[in-house]
């Protein structure tokens, strides 16, 4: 039935694709999926053929063409594209089950009808388009709530596609579909978030990482049973050298909104014995959490900062100001210094206040240690690869722990005399060094916890940054 093989499958959609200008792809979210990924899923999947099968969104059939190559039979597709339904119907061989249509706007029953189906499907598979959506809601439609709806979710339209694949899919059928990764975290998709976590049950959820070469940001494949399932367990896998790994699962009911991926068990034992315990950033610094918002001249900037200090002045001795580098990226870590009273910030910079100055400093301390940085990136970057934004909404999250006051006392002082040391000496890197045992001693991580995340964070840093780089 196919017309072609995959290598020929993969060279004509590649072609078809970059006939399309940027603009029109950008504008309607046309990224087509390698074939291969598609092909991947299904074996992943191990579905049973026999089943209805629905792409809503299939562009020139990526997903159709691997679920016959698969073995399935009964094989639909729409898209909104006519000349991608051409090129789709000419690759896949298939022509009366796919069609041209709005499969997002046009309500699920009219979209089954005029594909000639008669009951619901029982997979809807595929890579939706992800775009944002103008803000304003027309209020004469009389989809007036479904629109409200997909506007309170992030108004994307990856976010109408997952609703309307609730109502195209059998009530114990299943949904699998690439998504951006910030879905799992982002504020604004938690409406369509909670939505799934308390009304039906994530089968798993695959880090895909960076896999669609013109798209920026990350990807995953999440599978969703349509209905609710008590003691669900979430599988979570990654991407690596063709295949799905598996890497842990966690139950449903562990999360309430955001959804992180743990990389491993032991990742998720470190994030449950912190998350357990301790009171949180935002639970303690009561001043202004931001950006700088100064334009003059000689106010600090991001790429100022220098860990403990400044590339161009001194560190002040009083106040209650830190600021921290807002561009963040694993191979540095947290930037930041201790900011006294008077010195200004620009937009590049994260600022915090607090009325203590003791524990200004000790917040500086423990933003640079690696127990701190592996939370960040773990936890509040949900283990993202891209350069991100030390923004207050993630600062906010991080634990932090001060009930022993001798070990808050140290690091204090630890942190006013690295200060005073030359910046990336011999003497600087063993008092982080030094400082990061505190930390951990102050968090209670046990020593395999800290040969863990020692790990973690010496792979992803930049070599520059490890004091035992020589060895
Ligand atoms: C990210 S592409 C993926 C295509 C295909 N599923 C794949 O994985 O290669 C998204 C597709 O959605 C289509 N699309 C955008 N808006 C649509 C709508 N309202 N109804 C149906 N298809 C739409 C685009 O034309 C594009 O082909």
């Amino acid at each position: 039935m196919l017309n072609c093989t995959l290598d020929e499958y993969a060279i004509k959609s590649s072609l078809f694709e970059s006939s399309l200008s940027g603009e029109y792809r950008k504008k309607n979210g046309v990224f087509y999926t390698d074939v291969r990924l598609s092909r991947l899923i299904f074996d992943y999947l191990a579905l049973d053929p026999k089943k209805l099968i629905l792409d809503p969104c299939c562009g020139v059939g990526s997903f159709l063409y691997s679920a016959i190559e698969y073995g399935c039979c009964n094989v639909y597709g729409a898209d909104i594209d006519v000349k991608a339904v051409r090129m789709c119907k000419t690759l896949t061989g298939l022509k009366s089950t796919v069609k041209k249509m709005d499969t997002l706007f046009e309500d699920s029953k009219v979209v089954l009808k005029k594909l000639g189906l008669k009951e619901k499907v029982d997979y809807v598979i595929g890579n939706p388009p992800y775009c944002p959506m103008e803000g304003t809601i027309v209020t004469d439609n009389t989809d007036y709530l479904f629109q409200r709806k997909i506007k309170d979710s992030g108004n994307n339209l990856f976010v109408v596609a997952l609703y309307r694949s609730f109502e195209l899919v059998k009530d114990d059928g299943i949904i699998s579909y690439i998504v951006p990764k910030n879905f799992l975290h982002v504020f604004s998709y938690s409406l369509l978030r909670k939505h799934i976590l308390n009304k039906k049950a994530i089968l798993s959820i695959v880090d895909l990482g960076s896999c669609f070469s013109n798209v920026r940001g990350e990807q995953i494949l999440i599978t969703i049973k349509n209905c609710y399932s008590k003691d669900n367990e979430i599988r979570l896998l990654r991407y690596v050298d063709d295949s799905f790994q598996n890497v842990c699962s966690v139950k449903q009911s562990f999360y309430s909104d955001d959804i992180l991926l743990f990389s491993s068990e032991d990742e998720f034992n470190v994030y449950c014995k912190l998350e357990g315990t301790y009171t949180k950033f935002s639970d303690i610094c009561g001043g202004y959490v931001g950006r700088g918002r100064s334009l003059d001249e000689d106010a600090v900037s991001g790429k100022d900062i220098r860990k403990f200090g400044f590339k161009n002045r001194q560190v002040p001795a009083r106040g209650n100001q830190v600021f921290i580098q807002n561009i963040y990226s694993a191979e540095a870590g947290i930037i930041a210094s201790f900011a006294g009273n008077e010195l200004k910030a620009k937009q590049t910079v994260t600022i915090f206040t607090d009325g203590d100055e003791k524990m200004c400093r000790y917040m500086v301390g423990i933003l640079h240690s690696r127990l701190c940085n592996f939370y960040l990136l773990k936890f509040c970057y949900n283990n993202s690869r891209l350069t991100m934004h030390t923004d207050a909404k993630y600062l906010r999250k991080l634990p932090l722990k001060k009930d022993n006051e001798v070990l808050f006392n140290q690091i204090v002082s630890l942190v006013e005399a690295i200060e005073g040391r030359e910046y990336m000496s011999e003497i600087w890197f063993e008092m982080i060094e030094e400082l990061n045992e505190l930390v951990y001693n102050m968090y209670g991580i046990d020593d395999s916890e800290r040969v863990y995340i020692d790990e973690e964070i010496k792979s992803l840093q930049s070599k520059r940054w490890i004091n035992d780089r020589d060895k």
